[in-house]
Order: structure tokens, then C-alpha cells, then sequence
């Protein structure tokens, strides 16, 4: 924060941000070795290490082999840790530097992503042996959609094709055609050797016919885009500091613009506005604040304020929705399957989402548009998202802290995707939601009991529509309102477009989960029978409706059992290869953990099922005991 100046200082960049990108063998850890080197920037007690690592582990010779310094620090990072990024300082007489090591090789477009996320500048490493690469298209794509507008292009590896000025050429050549397909402003490729240091600081006697900057020369002159800085004010709150009744401090990372005592503000998302008291310092009050620092504001009124909220210009605030068009970029074995419940973290929100089928799916070769029903393993594609509720947001052109957003397994915890906002989707905010006079409440009044979802869940051939068709016939004869809604039946009529694919199967569960919702609030028992075999959408199922409506039963019949019976003969079709994705066979089935209910039929007959799930529902206090 700026101290006792009421003076806006012009932003110096005297940082500069980047990411270096490329496969594991295009020699990227060399590079930044070297580059550590070239700046002076490693302590003597580490390149003492290295020289001793390089003569007993290094490919070098007698020369330092700068390989065996990145790889020896990355190596002990990668101990499962979600994002792995490590961020590196070093500076020139001229500039300082932040470059993101992102290390990884399965893993490395999570990693890159989140790098690339907060860079300037993007160094992209080529071998001059191999030319472009898949690898090489899709992080340049990346790095383009994540608003780096600056690349250096570097070939490497130039001294093992005779520093031959075709190959450097024809490579520069091909990458321009590439990328002109994509956002870049300035594209600089520069001949390398990062092994023996061509190029990298001083003009390499063997590139005669090159004439441009070293790559030094280019990171420490290039005037890299500051993304977002001179936009309008965006705090979002982390912490509301509450020491006593007379102080209320908000604190947060400035996001975009600049703060200062005085300003009017909007925050969002409930729009109050009102003006910035005091900025608040460790020793005294500050002037302003500005993107990229931290600060703690007081307020003139009073606002209810909470954790995630934003504080906006009063003028310029940003949007705030429920409904998004992203760009994402899929970074999980386990596909993006639309439907599926997932966490978002948005701005300093983190919010419960779901995805719809992608739009389409983007060739990182082709740039072609393709029809997908899911985004695979570093897939990228334009996707809708919706979220639990209404978070603020600004366009990821607009400001890339606002606008990009990360995707959480519920389950792993794992970062799964990344993603961009384009724009909200209007459609949510011309739906309102209706008031009705006859309510939930009524309905239970007249029918007597309470509505609830039994959730059977369990192998195909297991025994769920046997035992819930005889559940829903006791419950019938005692009076109970109910509807019983069957796998296979439903698959003749509402999901009669499905297969039998993970992202089918979700869809299904989640059509199945809102017509459930429908039918409790109708006042009803609903039974549903269906294998069900993932356990997000049983939770998606059960937050759909209120706590104590949800009763999951499962029925827990081995494969073994169920292969013998094979009442449809589908097993012993699937074991034969005429039928695919089948569950317990080639498709999973992930077994609930705290069922309410756990039916064995191998101890049970179906009427005693019955019994025990009826008395279950009674000591609930859904259905009324028999008199
Ligand atoms: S779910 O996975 O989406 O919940 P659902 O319960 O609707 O499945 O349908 C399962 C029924 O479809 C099975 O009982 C079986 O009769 C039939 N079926 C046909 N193909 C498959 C398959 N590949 N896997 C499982 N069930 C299948």
C-alpha cells in the first residue's frame, strides 16, 4: 500500500511474470537453470551442489548440467499436491522476475494453467530436432486463451541440427502460421542452446545470421502487457475483522483498480452502496490502494457484509450470475460429465456448479470446432455452467482474477479444470420463481404423511424394482400417496435419448433426482429404482430435497449373485462382449458409504426388505404406524 501520498504511481513494470512451456525432453529445465545462472541468481553453496551433482549424476561432461538443478527441486514437490507450481525470483540489473516453474509431466497442463494464469510472458520451448508438437500447439493455446498476449518462441536444442538456420526458419515459419490463429501480439523466436548457453545472455558466435535479442536481452526489454490494472475496483472480501463492536475492517486482495478513502462503492452481490472510510495499515491509515495489494477497508455504513462478497467502484461494478458461457479446460482422467454436481471457485467465492454439454470441443491442431458429449483429459471446449447461486463476476478479458475460475471434485477435492467467463447467461435472470397458493405443506396436511424419496440403489438384477414394487403396494395399501419410478420404465419415455455411458448414466440420475423433487413436493413417497452407480449424483439426488426426505436403500446383492440369477440374460452378454459399459462388469459401481438403509438378500427375502424399510419409514415418522 502506498503510504502518506495522495499521488497515483505510475505503474513501473519492473516485473515481469512468465511461464515457460514444453514437453519433458525440450530441455525446460535447463533453460531455467540456466537462466538462474545467466542472472547470477543461484547461491554459490547450490551451484557448488550442482557441480558435484553434475559430475556424479550429469550428462554434461565436466559442464554443469543446469537439468539436474530444476529436476533435483521439482522432485521432491511432486508428492501429491494438486497444483504444483513453483514460483521463482531472480532479478538483472535491468528487471526482476517471476518466472512459474511448472513442473509435471502427466499433470502438466494443470500445472501450466495455473502458471500461465498470473504471467505476462510466455516461453515456449521447442527441440529444433522435433519441430512442433501437439504438446506445443495445445500450450500455446492455452497460454492465448489464458490472455498472455506476449511469446517468445525459443528453439532449442539448435547446436544438435549444425545451429542450421533452415530448421530455426522453417520452425519460426510454421509457429506464425499456427498462432495466427490465436490472440498473440508479439511473437519473438530466438535461436537456442540452452545446454551451452547460446543465446541466452550473451550473442552466440554460431548464429551468425541471427539478429535478434538474446532471450535475456528480450525478457528484460519486452513491455509485457499489465492485464487489468487500470480497470474499476474489485476486492473481493476474505476476511471481515471484528476485534469489537466499534471496528469493522474488510480485508482483501485489490483485484483490479484502485481504492482510495472517500471512494463510493458497491457491494455485491446485494448492490448497497456506500463510501470507504479508511484504509487501514499496520501503523496508521493508508492513502490507496492498488491491484495486486492487500488491504483492509472501513466502511460509512453499515453493510452486511460476508466472505466472498466484492467491493466494487460505484460506478463500474461487476456483474453478478448464475449462469455462465466459459471457456474450460479439462485437467482430470475422469472426464467433465455434464450434470455433474462440482465446486467452483470464482473471485473469492466457492459455489456448488454443474456443466451442460459442451457447446463443442476445440482442436488444438485444427482449431476445428468439434461435437463432444464430454471434455476429456486436456481437453478445452465452451461449455455453460451453472451455478448453486449468484456470485460476481467479471469477463476473463476484462479481468482475469475476476473472471477465471478453477473446478473441485466434490469427492477428491482435486482440481479438476479450469475455466474462463465469456459473458452471463441472460435466461436465468428472465426466469423468476413463481409463488403458489397451494404449497407443500397443504398437500401434506390432506394426504396424511409426510412426502419422502426411497432411493434404491444397487446392481442391475439385484433386486431394487422387485422389493420396491412390493414396498409401494404396502405403503398403498396403508394409505400412502405413491409413485414408483423404474429404471427400465423411464428409460422407454423421459430418458429414452440415453445410453449407458458415464455421462448418460448422470444424466439419467439427474432427470430422475428433479422429477423425485417434483413428486415430494407433490406430497408423495416416491420409490425410485435405479442402479444409480455413482455416488455424485445420489448426493446431487438427495440435496435436491430437504434434510430427512432423502432415505438411500441400499441393495446389496454380490456381482456373483446377481451374474447367476441374470433375470434378462445381460450379463452373460456383457461377459460376451455384446454389450458394453455394463455395470459390475465394464462399467463401475461405486458402493454408497452411509446407506440409510442396507438391504442383504442373501439374508433377506424381499418381504422382509419390505418390513424392515416400512418400519424404517415409520420411525422416520413419514407413514403413520398401523393401529
Ligand atoms: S443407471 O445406471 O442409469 O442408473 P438404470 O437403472 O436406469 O441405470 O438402468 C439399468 C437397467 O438397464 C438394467 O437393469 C438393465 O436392465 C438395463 N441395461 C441395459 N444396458 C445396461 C448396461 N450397459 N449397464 C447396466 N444396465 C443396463
Amino acid at each position: 500500500m502506498t503510504r502518506e501520498t495522495n499521488e497515483v504511481t505510475p505503474r513501473v513494470k519492473d516485473l515481469l511474470r512468465f511461464i515457460t512451456c514444453g514437453s519433458v525432453d525440450d530441455g525446460k529445465s535447463t533453460l531455467i537453470g540456466r537462466l538462474l545462472h545467466a542472472a547470477h541468481a543461484l547461491p554459490d553453496d547450490q551451484l557448488a551442489a550442482l557441480a558435484d551433482d553434475s559430475r556424479r549424476f550429469g550428462t554434461q561432461g565436466d559442464d554443469l548440467d543446469f537439468a539436474l538443478l530444476v529436476d533435483g527441486l521439482s522432485a521432491e514437490r511432486e508428492q501429491g499436491i494438486t497444483i504444483d507450481v513453483a514460483y521463482r525470483f531472480f532479478a538483472t540489473a535491468k528487471r526482476k522476475f517471476i518466472v512459474a516453474d511448472t513442473p509435471g509431466h502427466e499433470q502438466y497442463t494443470r500445472n501450466m494453467v495455473t502458471g500461465a494464469s498470473t504471467a505476462d510472458l510466455a516461453v515456449i520451448l521447442v527441440d529444433a530436432r522435433k519441430g512442433l508438437l501437439t504438446q506445443t500447439r495445445r500450450h500455446s493455446h492455452i497460454v492465448s486463451l489464458l490472455g498472455i498476449r506476449d511469446v517468445v518462441l525459443t528453439v532449442n536444442k539448435l547446436d544438435l541440427v549444425g545451429w542450421s538456420r533452415e530448421v530455426f526458419e522453417g520452425i519460426e515459419r510454421e509457429y506464425r502460421e499456427f498462432a495466427s490463429h490465436l490472440d498473440f501480439e508479439r511473437i519473438v523466436a530466438i535461436p537456442l542452446s540452452a545446454l551451452r548457453g547460446d543465446n541466452i545472455r550473451e550473442r552466440s558466435a554460431h548464429t551468425p545470421w541471427y539478429a535478434g535479442p538474446t532471450l535475456l536481452d528480450q525478457l528484460e526489454t519486452v513491455d509485457a502487457a499489465d492485464h487489468g490494472s487500470d480497470g474499476a475496483l474489485r476486492m473481493p472480501v476474505q476476511w471481515v475483522c471484528r476485534p469489537d463492536l466499534d471496528f469493522r475492517g474488510y480485508a482483501g486482495r485489490v483485484l483490479g483498480g484502485r481504492v482510495r478513502a472517500g471512494d463510493a462503492v458497491r457491494v455485491l452481490p446485494s448492490g448497497k452502496q456506500t463510501r470507504v472510510a479508511r484504509i487501514v495499515g499496520f501503523d496508521g491509515d493508508c492513502a490507496q490502494a492498488q491491484r495486486g495489494e492487500s488491504a483492509m477497508l472501513t466502511l460509512e455504513d453499515e453493510v452486511d457484509i460476508s466472505r466472498g462478497d466484492v467491493i466494487c467502484a460505484a460506478d463500474d461494478p461487476a456483474g453478478v450470475a448464475d449462469q455462465f458461457e466459459t471457456t474450460l479446460i479439462w485437467m482430470d482422467d475422469a472426464p467433465m460429465l455434464p450434470g455433474r454436481p462440482y465446486l467452483v471457485k470464482l473471485g473469492a467465492s466457492s459455489v456448488g456448479a454443474s456443466f451442460g454439454p459442451p457447446k463443442y470441443a476445440i482442436d488444438v491442431d485444427s482449431f476445428d470446432h468439434l461435437a463432444a458429449k464430454t471434455l476429456e483429459l486436456n481437453g478445452i471446449g465452451v461449455v455453460n455452467v451453472s451455478l448453486d447461486r449468484a456470485v460476481p463476476f467479471d469477463a476473463y478479458a476484462d479481468n482475469r482474477d475476476m473472471g477465471g475460475f478453477i473446478v473441485v471434485d466434490r469427492y477428491s477435492n482435486r482440481t479438476v479444470g479450469a475455466g474462463l467467463v465469456h459473458f452471463a447467461l441472460r435466461r436465468s435472470q428472465n426466469i423468476h420463481w413463481q409463488a403458489l397458493d397451494v404449497d407443500k405443506q397443504a398437500r401434506v396436511r390432506q394426504n396424511g404423511h409426510k412426502p419422502c424419496v426411497l432411493w434404491f440403489t444397487g446392481l442391475s438384477g439385484s433386486g431394487k424394482s422387485t422389493i420396491a414394487n412390493i414396498v409401494e403396494r404396502e405403503l398403498h395399501a396403508r394409505g400412502v400417496r405413491t409413485y414408483l419410478l423404474d429404471g427400465d420404465n423411464v428409460r422407454h419415455g423421459l430418458s429414452k435419448d440415453l445410453g449407458f455411458t458415464d455421462a448418460d448414466r448422470v444424466e439419467n440420475i439427474r432427470r430422475v433426482g428433479e422429477v423425485a423433487k417434483l413428486m415430494v413436493d407433490a406430497g408423495l413417497v416416491v420409490l425410485t429404482a435405479f442402479i444409480s452407480p455413482f455416488r455424485s449424483e445420489r448426493a446431487l439426488a438427495r440435496s435436491m430435497v430437504e434434510d430427512g426426505e432423502f432415505v438411500e436403500v441400499f441393495v446389496d446383492t454380490p456381482l456373483a449373485v446377481v451374474e447367476a440369477r441374470d433375470p434378462k440374460g445381460l450379463y452373460r452378454k456383457a461377459r460376451r462382449g455384446e454389450l458394453k459399459n455394463f455395470t459390475g462388469i465394464d462399467s463401475p459401481y461405486e458402493v454408497p458409504e452411509t446407506p440409510e438403509l442396507r438391504i442383504d438378500t442373501s439374508t433377506q427375502t424381499p418381504e422382509q426388505a419390505t418390513t424392515a424399510i416400512v418400519d424404517a419409514l415409520v420411525a422416520r415418522g413419514i407413514v403413520r404406524a398401523l393401529a
